[in-house]
């Protein structure tokens, strides 16, 4: 039976998650889709709850969870979810389901799922680098496209147990705007969201304070959080000015909503960052700016000859606090904090010297977060002493989580100032 598909109501996507150590990104992927407006009804393997819990997914998708072909309520729930599907999702898909439904076999509920669908299927595959090369894998997959499957290949990075390599799923944000495309709702991505008409500028990356033409004094900051953050608040609608110390690529499908501002040291990025600042309600400091810099950066390349160089350094302007100084009325500003011990302690106190009104602060001395990596775990506090925890996830997920603080604080501005 082909689905009917009622034009008004939201589009229904089955997303199924393998056993896999990518399975927590898919909880990133089902709020995205949860947010564009989309019915999810997540499906998971009996090894997918061995990575995640079902209560994570029951709590953000639109259903509770399925994991079983034996449902009390429901003699058939495979054919249910596969005949009111306008899509099914698989991420991630490991190897063992791209068999199992190459070869037809329907032992599980999301296998039989995928059997009783009509609808379009897109398989996003995650696994070590030497199972996505085996020929008996990537003959499924041939199969699988053959037959008209959607593939959203992995891609290259680090995978579980610290290898780098082809195999990582591909990132969440990735992964839900291929799903929109395949609805036909990709217009949907930056047109919605509760940062529409909102100015939103974040800085990114570690600023580089020139020793001479041909050195600089940096730090290992990527600027992957602050593009995670830029692109976050343009999808949920924001206008974006990225002012960024690492070169940074924004994803096509938002680069039309955020400004790129390129610069160097301290001084540049203060410079752009009060300029753009002026005409923002939201300020974003994800920026790992020096705190020292060469007093006199030499005007010619050192040469050995010359000896070994006595550098003196100097304290670079604190941009948090100009930015503080020139604020606006109900302009938030957001700091951020990297620690390697007495983490919480360290943050308040940092706020408050910062006066910022919510400070994300990073354990960088944890594996995984911050400083270059894919992921990060942070803690929010804010202003009127509360905390929020966010575990180790992907760095797209803390920026949502970031907005979700900033987005509360504007509505309740917006509450206690009359409107005209
Ligand atoms: O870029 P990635 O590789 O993705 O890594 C992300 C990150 C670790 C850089 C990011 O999550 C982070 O923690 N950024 C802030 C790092 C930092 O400089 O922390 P800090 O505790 O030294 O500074 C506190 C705050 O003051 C920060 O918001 C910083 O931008 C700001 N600051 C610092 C110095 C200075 N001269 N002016 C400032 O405004």
């Amino acid at each position: 039976m082909e689905p009917v598909r009622d034009s008004l109501r939201p589009p229904r996507v089955v997303l199924g998650v393998c056993g896999g150590i990518a399975a927590y990104k898919a909880v990133d992927v089902c709020r995205r889709l949860v947010d564009a407006g989309v019915h999810v009804v997540p499906v998971m393997t009996v090894e997918a709850t061995r990575f995640v819990g079902e209560v994570t997914f029951s709590a953000l998708a639109s259903e509770p969870v399925q994991t079983s072909l034996f449902d009390e309520s429901s003699p058939i729930p495979h054919t249910v979810l596969g005949q009111t599907a306008d899509l099914v999702v698989v991420a991630p898909a490991t190897a063992q389901l791209l068999a199992r439904y190459a070869g037809g076999f329907s032992d599980d509920l999301l296998s039989a799922t995928l059997l009783a669908t009509r609808a379009p299927v897109l398989v996003c595959p995650a696994m070590h680098t030497e199972m996505w090369e085996h020929p008996a894998v990537q003959e499924n997959l041939a199969t699988l496209l053959r037959r008209g499957v959607h593939v959203l290949e992995p891609e290259e990075g680090r995978l579980a147990g610290g290898d780098v390599g082809a195999g990582r799923l591909a990132d969440p944000a990735t992964i839900a705007q291929r799903v929109l495309e395949l609805l036909g709702r990709d217009e949907v991505v930056g047109t919605q969201g509760d940062l529409v008409g909102v100015r939103v500028v974040v800085s990114a990356g570690g600023t580089r304070e020139p020793i001479d033409p041909v050195r600089f004094l940096t730090n290992r900051s990527s600027g992957k959080q602050g593009l995670a953050l830029a692109e976050s608040a343009a999808r949920r609608g924001a206008e974006v000015t990225l002012v960024t110390a690492a070169p940074l690529v924004v994803r096509p499908e938002l680069a039309a909503r955020v400004t790129v501002v390129g610069v160097e040291s301290a001084s540049d990025m203060e410079r752009a960052m009060l300029a753009a600042a002026a005409g923002a309600q939201v300020v974003v400091m994800a920026a790992a700016v020096a705190d020292f810099r060469p007093k006199a950066p030499a005007e010619h390349k050192l040469a050995k000859g010359d000896g070994v160089p006595e550098i003196v350094l100097e304290p670079t302007p604190d941009i948090l606090a100009a930015l503080s100084n020139a604020r606006r009325p109900g302009q938030v500003l957001v700091g951020f904090a990297a620690e390697t011990h007495d983490v919480l302690a360290h943050g308040r106190a940092k706020l408050e010297r910062k006066r910022v009104d919510l400070l994300v602060v990073n354990d960088v001395s944890q594996p995984g977060v911050g400083f270059d990596h894919d992921t990060n775990a942070v803690v929010i506090l804010d202003d009127a002493g509360s905390s929020f925890d966010i575990p180790l996830t992907t760095k797209s997920a803390v920026a949502d989580a970031v907005f979700d603080r900033v987005s509360a604080r504007l509505s309740a501005h917006e509450r206690k100032t009359p409107q005209p």
